[in-house]
């Protein structure tokens, strides 16, 4: 098969044609499938992982719009589920050696990426997974099924200047940073990585409403402001609630503390290794603070945002 520079045989070439397409955000371009805008190689990951995976009832998946604290809901998820197989006072903690990401991998962006087939025989139950996709398009057995979503996001403002950066980090070939206000500009058209930012949120807000008991909605502010009560809504959603002998042994505060941004990224699997991708593990922790968009954002950029956010989520109950 003969490949464009975005890794396309002639047939994919063909499929991409049609489909809306605008600058991307690390390669060449992005395109609208089914609504959002993603890579095609995340694309067609997303259409493999629509095509072959089966949910299980008792899955649980992480779902996230890109830099919404990903990274640190999956080492909170792994340590709380797996707290009776890896005590987490014990010294040979899986998260003290293995980033995240390989503890809790995403589906079309790992799982089902570049044609693989994932073993799934390795997974105990269980399975903790993870997926940007919107709720539309998540395959049908995880919406029918009684897999519960744990969904996180975080303020629009923190996750541009965190895609912006990571971003900027990623492009191959590229030493300088995207302009912001270009990027920013494509941000608020909704032309962002699994964007539009606003729909991603919204139907998953919608869905918590509607089902409490599938659905858990976190936000990354409220997270770091009561991380005791938000890991406690965690366990109580995934039916597996901390005993008043957890409690006493301070259990959830270990468990807040190995996931710490301060512990994770000091960590040398997390300052000098790699995932199976070659991505570093780095990337995925920079600053780790609420509101960092006021060292970037000018008052023009901040106006121009919250015009956008207080039209777009003013029927729903979300505040950022
Ligand atoms: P910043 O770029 O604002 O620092 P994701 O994991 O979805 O890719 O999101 C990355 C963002 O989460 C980055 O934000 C990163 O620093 C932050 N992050 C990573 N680990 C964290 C942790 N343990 N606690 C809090 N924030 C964390």
């Amino acid at each position: 098969h003969l490949q464009d520079q975005e890794g396309l045989s002639e047939e994919g070439k063909n499929f991409f044609s049609i489909l809306p397409k605008e600058k991307g955000w690390m390669g060449s371009y992005i395109y609208n499938y089914q609504g959002f805008w993603a890579s095609p190689r995340t694309i067609q990951g997303v259409i493999a992982c629509q095509q072959q995976f089966h949910a299980q009832d008792s899955d649980i998946i992480i779902v996230t719009p890109p830099k919404s604290g990903t990274t640190w809901l999956k080492s909170l998820l792994f340590a709380l589920v797996n707290r009776m197989k890896y005590p987490v006072f014990e010294q040979n903690h899986p998260l003290l050696v293995k980033n995240p990401h390989e503890l809790i991998p995403f589906l079309e962006i790992s799982l089902y990426v570049d044609g693989c087939v994932p073993n799934f025989a390795s997974f105990t139950s269980p399975r903790l997974l993870s997926t940007h996709m919107p709720f539309a398009s998540l395959p049908k057995s995880i919406q029918d099924s009684k897999t519960k979503l744990v969904y996180l996001c975080r303020n629009p403002k923190d996750t541009f200047i965190s895609l912006w950066h990571f971003t900027n980090n990623l492009r191959l070939h590229h030493k300088d940073m995207h302009p912001i206000e270009e990027k920013l500009e494509s941000f608020c058209k909704g032309v962002s990585p699994y964007g539009p930012f606003w729909n991603h949120v919204l139907d998953y807000w919608k869905q918590s409403i509607e089902k409490p008991k599938k659905v858990l909605f976190l936000m990354y502010e409220e997270i770091k402001a009561q991380p005791k009560l938000q890991l406690k809504r965690l366990a109580e959603f995934l039916e597996c609630p901390f005993s008043i002998e957890e409690e006493n042994c301070g259990v959830m505060d270990e468990i807040l503390r190995m996931c710490s941004f301060e512990n994770l990224s000091n960590l040398e699997v997390n300052t000098n290794g790699k995932l199976s991708n070659e991505t570093e593990n780095k990337v995925f922790f920079r600053k780790g603070e609420v509101g960092d968009w006021k060292n970037y954002f000018t008052r023009e950029m901040s106006e121009k945002l919250n015009d956008i956010i207080e039209q777009k989520f003013q029927e729903s109950e979300i505040k950022f």
